[in-house]
């Protein structure tokens, strides 16, 4: 087997439930993590403040380069609305490189001297961390994962349409997947698991069983 990283990939579409899991493989094993669609939700926030067009490529690039801190913690970067523009700033070869370097300087030197990291996203098995200990993929079939989403909304007091989440989500997947540019895809090695109707404690169970198998010596 021989593990040489400690490095958890977790990829999926929308409200999968992969944050959710991911952070908790974090916690029990005590790794970093990086929840990866934020960044390109900074990019999106950037571009709506500046008034940077999804058409401009390279102004969004620099966007890209420019994210600090601050931007990271906005309450905004959950909105629907950027969610959707990071969807779009997201398909953008020159934007998805600038971003390239940070994931894979956390997932190898990860922050606060742990020992590990767990990194979320779309195309983390496949693209920034190929050589991952651990990819997992999960997904949901799009009717569980918009009644999810809607529920989640509504419960951060937010008014929502569940016809008119299910059509974000659709239309979402249709652009992670059909991306040229590092798409929505399953790495071969990686383990699918669908939590259509899991519970997050069983998807957590699952994860953990196949993680504890792949991960360095030592590890808890
Ligand atoms: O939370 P949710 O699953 O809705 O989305 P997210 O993970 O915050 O990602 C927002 C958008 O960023 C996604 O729709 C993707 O288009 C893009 N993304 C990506 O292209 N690659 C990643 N590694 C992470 C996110």
């Amino acid at each position: 087997m021989g593990a040489s990283n400690n490095i958890i990939a977790v990829d999926g579409p929308a409200a999968s439930g992969k944050g959710t899991l991911a952070r908790r493989l974090a916690r029990h094993f005590g790794f970093a993590y990086l929840d990866s669609g934020r960044l390109y939700r900074a990019v999106a926030l950037r571009c709506l403040k500046n008034g940077t067009g999804s058409d401009d490529e390279k102004a969004c690039a620099a966007e890209a380069a420019a994210i600090t801190e601050v931007d990271l913690d906005d309450p905004a970067l959950r909105d629907e609305a950027t969610g959707r523009l990071a969807s779009r700033v997201a398909a953008l070869p020159l934007v998805r490189r600038a971003l390239v370097d940070y994931q894979r300087r956390f997932a190898t030197h990860p922050p606060d001297g742990k020992g590990g990291a767990v990194i979320d996203g779309r195309d983390i098995g496949t693209v920034i961390c190929p050589e991952a200990a651990v990819k997992l993929f999960i997904t949901a079939t799009v009717e569980e994962r918009a009644s999810r989403r809607y529920k989640e909304l509504l419960g951060q007091g937010a008014t929502a349409i569940y016809p008119a989440v299910l059509r974000d989500l659709r239309d979402r997947d249709a652009r992670d997947t059909n991306r040229a540019v590092a798409p929505l895809a399953r790495a071969e090695d990686a383990l699918q698991i669908d939590t259509t109707s899991m519970d997050a404690d069983a998807a957590f169970a699952a994860a953990l069983r196949y993680a504890e198998k792949r991960l360095a010596p030592g590890t808890k």
